[in-house]
């Protein structure tokens, strides 16, 4: 059995009618590219703290450092806070902001919060592009527009995957949503070629292009979701359910949506008995959602992937590349992350996402692995490689690719689609909160200390990442059922007839209409 016997079969019986309409289609694509502002600034951050024009500017004693001669350790040319704190405090920014999206997103709805999200963004692309007045030390307006984008990311964040999985046909869901991290990985790709030519743009002002440019997507997702339409999940959270079963109609392209409807509404009705979705969290029967809400994040950040995402170029530079052509093998694997997200895409609701999990998380350790014994064998622990040949250097390049690969058709789309579709409504808005927020934590702790582990942990900054993974594969395994193909608001079905999480559950309704068979308490009917 696909998920190990220890998750529900995939589907509970309940058939809603409708299909992926051109409508929902359209919509979900214009939501999905929510992910394109955080997928740039992912890809920019990493190649503007490797420019020398850049560093020169604001960072020059890292910039010193990084020219002085060979013999400095090469694990340790980077290590400074704050540089490090450059790429990273935009994350701390997204977690408090994305801590205020949750009531945004539950009170005057998804879109608001969404729109929300692109206009704080904007403001920060605009600051960082023309950091050019007078009224503040330079080095401290690029940090107010990081802080203004992180603002915009935590709300996007916050609200992008809701919408998604709210607006999608169940069967479809997975598909729907990834096209959130492919905007994400489309971004980062974006970022890392124009990194790539701006770089060299005489005059050393390359930089200011990479970080205003993050306007021109600012700009795109603005103009398109001010024409989405809400979700009616989120309708009939607010008390519109004429508007909602109109909308419901419109989205699945059939007068049949009474079923669907219906739920939607019990949903919501449990969901307003609740007026304290944050402290309602801390009860019994949320305790596996909650455990995902921190977990899934947790462990999508200690994959190591931005380790990567990041500081390839920087990383690059330090096993021996020249500056061009660590800019480019950061194209490279930001190539292979865009294409490895369509295979999610085709895959999510057909295989499932244990399934993506697992082979992901055993390709990810294999690459880790290689990649340490490669640079332990060169760098040893002195970090003094002399001269690096080049096909040695490619084939740390190739297995970096494959390891890119693997996170980028398990834990990247999925940390962003499993908990998106795992909360019931009432707690769904505050949930996604919690799941932003590990996210951004851990995304900043990683980002400011990357440098530092670096240069401690040499080559062995890979195997850290490499035990986690191994650890969450285990706890996938276990822990996380199966959700593929299992209408939203029925989810609570998948967690009542799990090995461990049942015993949280007792005291928690099956959702109307569906009911239990009698000699297969995996499978579900609706009567
Ligand atoms: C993660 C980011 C990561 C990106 C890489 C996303 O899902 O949240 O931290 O940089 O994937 O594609």
């Amino acid at each position: 059995m696909a998920d190990g016997g220890f998750g529900p079969a995939s589907g509970t019986g309940k058939e809603y009618p409708g299909n992926l309409t051109l409508y929902v289609t359209v919509t979900c694509i214009v939501a999905a590219m929510g992910g394109l502002i955080f997928g740039y600034d992912i890809g920019i951050s990493g190649g503007v703290t490797s420019m020398d024009s850049f560093l020169e500017k604001f960072f020059p004693s890292v910039y010193r450092k990084e020219k002085a001669d060979d013999s400095t350790n090469q694990y340790c040319k980077f290590d400074s806070q704050m540089l490090t704190m450059f790429t990273s405090s935009l994350y701390l920014a997204a977690l408090l902001s994305s801590l205020v999206a949750s009531t945004v997103t539950r009170k005057l709805g998804r879109k608001l919060s969404m729109l929300f999200g692109c206009v704080l963004f904007f403001a920060g692309a605009l600051i960082n592009g023309f950091p050019r007045h007078v009224w503040m030390h330079m080095v401290g307006r690029i940090f107010i527009g990081r802080i203004l984008l992180g603002f915009g990311i935590g709300f996007a964040n916050q609200s992008v995957p809701i919408y998604l999985s709210e607006m999608a046909p169940y069967k479809y869901r997975g598909a729907l949503n990834i096209g959130f991290q492919l905007s994400i990985t489309i971004g980062i790709l974006v970022a890392n070629v124009l990194n790539y030519f701006f770089k060299n743009i005489h005059g050393g002002w390359g930089w200011r292009l990479s970080l205003g440019g993050a306007m021109v997507p600012a700009l795109i997702i603005t103009v398109g979701y001010l024409v989405l339409p809400e979700t009616p999940n989120s309708m009939i959270e607010r008390g519109n359910q004429k508007e909602a079963r109109d909308k419901l109609i419109r989205i699945r392209g059939t007068v049949n949506v009474d079923d669907e409807f219906n739920d939607l509404v019990a949903a919501s009705e449990e969901s307003r008995k609740v007026e304290h979705p944050w402290r309602n969290l801390l009860q019994r029967k949320y305790r596996p959602h909650l455990t995902m809400a921190i977990l899934i994040p947790f462990f999508q950040q200690l994959t190591g992937i931005n380790v990567i995402m990041f500081y390839a170029p920087v990383l690059f530079i330090t096993i021996g590349f020249g500056s061009d052509a660590s800019l480019m093998s950061a194209v490279i694997t930001g190539g292979v992350n865009v294409l490895a997200t369509l295979v999610s895409i085709y895959g999510v609701d057909k295989w499932g996402r244990r399934f993506l999990f697992l082979e992901g998380g055993v390709q990810m350790l294999i690459c880790q692995i290689a990649v340490a014994i490669c640079i332990a064998v060169k760098f040893g622990v002195d970090g003094n490689p002399g001269e690096l040949p080049k096909w040695y250097a490619i084939v740390v390049v190739l297995f970096i690719c494959v390891y890119v690969a693997g996170f980028a058709w398990s834990w990247g789309p999925l940390g962003w689609l499993v908990p998106s579709e795992i909360f019931p409504l009432e707690i769904r808005s505050a949930a996604q909160s919690i799941n932003v927020s590990v996210n951004m934590l851990f995304t900043f702790v990683i980002a400011q200390i990357f440098m530092t582990m670096l240069c401690h942990f040499k080559f062995g900054l890979f195997l850290f990442f490499g035990f986690w993974v191994v650890i969450m594969t285990i706890f996938v395994f276990f822990f996380l059922p199966e959700t593929k193909n299992i209408p939203i608001e029925e989810i609570v079905i998948v967690w009542k007839q799990h090995w461990f999480w049942s015993r949280f559950m007792t005291d928690v309704n099956y959702p109307n209409g569906s009911v239990e068979l009698e000699n297969d308490n995996r499978a579900f009917k609706k009567v």
